[in-house]
């Protein structure tokens, strides 16, 4: 573990000094750009031809499931429909419908495949509609080949590894096979099983202004035994901090006040890199670019998260006062059956550390209810963690089946048991949230207005460096700037507040 920080110019400069290996699978990189680009090109000529043909500007819409990964991926690829020349819309029956798929658990899979029931209807209203699917179920050939059974309107299918080629794919989609523009399209399906290539620099669509998601690394090594996410998002690679500081000065200068970065395991940050960087080290640069206002991260794994991040974190007042410590279970026999490699006793210990060191942030988890061999006796390990560690908030999930996973094959729970375990962890949570949350009762705090209030006219949404949402009176000219605000009236999780004045630090 480092403690000593490196400033984002020696964080440049060690990666300047990578050796010629490096440098060769760079080259490699922008020469699979100049492809796409060109593909990019062509698939701008189509959409010419196509608007043409429709009297019209055509349309896209997006639909994405699942995390903050994939909805990064979302702003990838609409980015790349922007720049081919569509127009965005969130109506199902555009002329190019994209759904990013989500696979972690079997609802997901179920919400989705309901969805991609109902597009046949709006494509029988739209003949020149085109349907793609991607992301995360994609790389798994039992869903490819559901969908080429049971789904025959599906233009396109490809995964999460190729992402990068949407461009190439959207070109291929309006070509019949004399490399004519055909309207009517075509059908691919394009799955890959790993790649190592990260492309940088394609086009992305931010989804909201002020703020945005940054990869810094894809892909998990880690194979808890539940998860399907190493399966369908392949090794782990991180991103050269150079490339991400540079995409961080770049959404500064476009607006940008916070920053999220992103990785399935973001303590593994930078150990596949010629030179390593560490992501504490990371942390503490992309926090010192200039305009960054805030930084938040996710999401970190506790059997590998050190101490130097908590001290990166108490050293800049910028990095957001949240920890998301994902802790799936409170009893070591059901972790190391999890393949979790922490015990309760180790996760307590670093909680708790957090908890001194960082006394305003909030900490918050997730929880499986469930897993293959839990005993009530391990609800209670769970129950006495919730207690101690006293979480600001969690998301708590049933145990999912996932096939391909070592717990698939292990002895399941009843599900009335597993439905008792879930009911007792989730009041738990609840009641601790609330405790957590009513601490902050007649406080000034520093929030980001993010959004207009969907309930309360005239009312904003509000987010909290510790990620507790505040709703205040506002017009949206405040949206993406920091305010003061008095945190008035507790309503469980969330307040309503007053704002006293503008905040231009962001903390
Ligand atoms: N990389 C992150 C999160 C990945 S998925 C981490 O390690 O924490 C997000 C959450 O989904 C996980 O934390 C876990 O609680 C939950 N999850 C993953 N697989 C699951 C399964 N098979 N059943 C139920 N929940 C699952
Ligand atoms: Fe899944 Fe575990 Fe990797 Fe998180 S760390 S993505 S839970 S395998
Ligand atoms: Fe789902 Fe893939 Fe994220 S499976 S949780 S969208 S990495």
């Amino acid at each position: 573990m480092q403690n000593t920080m490196l400033t984002a110019e020696a964080i440049i400069e060690n990666a300047r000094k990578r050796a010629s290996e490096e440098d060769a699978k760079t080259f490699t990189d922008k020469e699979e750009l100049s492809r796409q680009e060109a593909f990019l090109s062509l698939a701008k000529e189509q959409t010419g031809k196509l608007s043409e043909l429709l009297g019209r500007t055509p349309t896209y819409c997006v639909v994405n499931f699942g995390c903050q990964m994939n909805a990064k991926d979302a702003e990838k690829l609409s980015g790349v429909l922007k720049e081919a020349g569509y127009e965005e819309t969130d109506r199902e029956d555009a002329d190019f419908v994209i759904y990013n798929t989500c696979t972690v658990r079997d609802n997901a899979d179920q919400h989705f495949f309901g969805r991609l029931g109902r597009a046949a209807h709006y494509r029988k209203k739209n003949p020149w509609m085109k349907i793609a699917v991607c992301g995360c179920m994609m790389q798994e050939k039992a869903c490819v080949d559901k969908i080429k059974e049971s789904y025959p309107y599906v233009n396109l299918v490809f995964g999460t590894h190729n992402l990068f080629r949407f461009p190439e794919y959207l070109a291929d989609v309006y070509e019949n096979q004399n490399d004519d523009f055909d309207p009517r399209g075509r059908k691919l399906y394009v799955v890959w099983k790993d790649t190592k290539e990260i492309v940088e620099d394609l086009p992305s669509e931010r989804k909201y202004p002020y703020k945005s998601g940054v990869n810094i690394m894809f892909g998990c090594d880690n194979f808890c035994t539940y998860c399907i996410v190493p399966y369908v998002r392949g090794r782990e690679r991180s991103r050269k901090p150079t490339e991400i500081l540079r995409e961080v000065e770049h959404l500064v200068s476009d607006g940008v006040v916070e920053i999220m970065l992103l990785g399935q395991n973001v303590n593994s940050y930078g150990k596949d890199l010629e030179t390593p960087v560490s992501f504490a080290e990371l942390l503490g640069a992309v926090a010192e670019v200039p305009g960054v206002k805030r930084v938040r991260w996710m999401t970190p794994h506790p059997k590998d998260m050190g101490e130097d991040v908590i001290h990166v974190i108490a050293s800049h007042p910028n990095i957001a006062r949240h920890i998301h410590l994902p802790l799936q279970s409170g009893s070591t026999e059901i972790l190391r059956r999890m393949n979790r490699r922490y015990t309760k006793e180790q996760y307590l210990d670093l909680a708790l550390k957090i908890r001194e060191e960082l006394p305003d942030c909030a900490i918050t988890t997730d929880i499986i209810a469930g897993f293959p061999g839990e005993t009530k006796a391990d609800v209670v390990e769970t129950l006495d963690v919730i207690e101690k560690v006293h979480f600001d908030n969690a998301y708590t999930f049933i145990y999912s089946k996932r096939t391909g996973t070592p717990a698939a094959a292990m002895e399941q729970v009843p599900q009335a048991q597993v439905k008792e375990g879930f009911d007792r962890i989730l009041s738990a949570i609840q009641e601790s949230a609330r405790e957590r949350t009513a601490l902050l009762q007649g406080k000034v705090l520093c929030a980001l207005a993010e959004e207009e209030n969907a309930q309360e006219e005239g009312y904003l949404t509000c987010r909290l460096s510790n990620n507790t949402l505040v709703h205040v009176k506002g017009d949206p000219s405040m949206i993406g700037h920091f305010y003061d605000v008095r945190l008035d009236t507790c309503r469980g999780f969330y307040y309503f507040g007053t704002v006293l004045s503008e905040n231009a630090n962001g903390y």
